[in-house]
């Protein structure tokens, strides 16, 4: 299917910075989007400016961490909607603490099960109803800190490099069947998470500049989409440099943790 043909795009995290902005990106006459979010008066603002641009807006109130109720949802939407594309984008950061504390076992397993778990199963939960027709369209939100693991966020960056992996291998297995797969990773939008994070924030983008060139790069079927260019060359050299040198470059840009 050609992407032009969309008419159908479920968000999870549609409530925050990036996917409010992917959801207005999205929002035109004849396209149904399917938001999902956990704050239901956030949601119910963003789908009536969704409205206002003619789509019909289906939204969806959820702790993606309940991964029984999240599936029952997907299952049930996806008897309900043909969908186009799913944008697994909801997603969390946690800090490390003040004082070299370090990451709590808590707010690691927190992370896990929303960056990592709740994202496979949230593709799990799609993908019968895609395989069945034959087409379709999935886009995992990773994040440049998937290339090399930053002292300031060693979770988050596994969490995130797990997803990388997980979306490149999905993308060759099922790219004979017709369903395209891509892996998102940006450096810096503003957001609430992006405003929550310590360190130096370079290249910093705008939430609708990341959101339009995320709907470009889907519909060119990118396998990798990411951005700002000088971030993510710097980022992917990072992952290829031998780590005692990538760990002395972060820690002299203010990575140290
Ligand atoms: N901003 C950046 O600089 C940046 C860079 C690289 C990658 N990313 C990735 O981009 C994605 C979106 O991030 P963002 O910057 O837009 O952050 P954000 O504004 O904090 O939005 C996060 C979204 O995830 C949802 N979410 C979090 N925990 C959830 C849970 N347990 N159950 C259901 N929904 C949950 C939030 O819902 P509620 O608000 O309703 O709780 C919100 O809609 C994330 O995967 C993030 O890792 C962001």
């Amino acid at each position: 299917m050609s992407t032009a043909a969309i008419q159908a795009v479920l968000i999870t995290g549609a409530s925050g910075g990036i996917g409010n902005a992917l959801a207005l990106a999205y929002a035109a006459p004849g396209i149904t989007l399917v938001l999902h979010g956990r704050d239901p008066e956030r949601l119910s603002r963003l789908a009536c400016l969704c409205e206002r641009k003619g789509s019909t807006v289906i939204t969806q109130s959820l702790d993606v961490r309940d991964t029984e109720a999240l599936i029952a949802w997907l299952h049930d939407i996806s008897r309900k909607v043909t969908l186009d594309l799913v944008i697994v984008n909801a997603g969390v950061n946690i800090q490390g603490g003040e004082h070299r504390r370090g990451e709590t076992w808590a707010d690691i397993q927190y992370l896990l099960d929303v960056n990592v778990k709740a994202a496979l199963a949230t593709v799990q939960a799609v993908l019968p109803t895609m395989r069945a027709q034959g087409s379709g369209q999935i886009a995992l939100m990773s994040s440049l800190a998937g290339y090399r693991g930053l002292p300031i966020a060693p979770s988050y960056s596994a969490s995130k490099a797990a997803i990388r992996a997980y979306g490149e291998g999905l993308r060759d297995w099922l790219k004979p069947e017709g369903i395209r797969v891509s892996v998102i990773m940006p450096g810096y939008v503003e957001s609430p998470m992006c405003h929550a994070m310590v360190g130096p924030k370079p290249f910093l983008w705008s939430a609708d500049k990341a959101a339009q060139r995320i709907r470009l790069s889907l519909h060119a079927n990118r396998a990798r989409i990411t951005f700002p260019f000088p971030l993510a060359l710097g980022c992917w050299l990072l992952g290829a440099l031998p780590p005692t040198l990538s760990g002395w470059i972060l820690r002299r840009l203010g990575y140290g943790g």
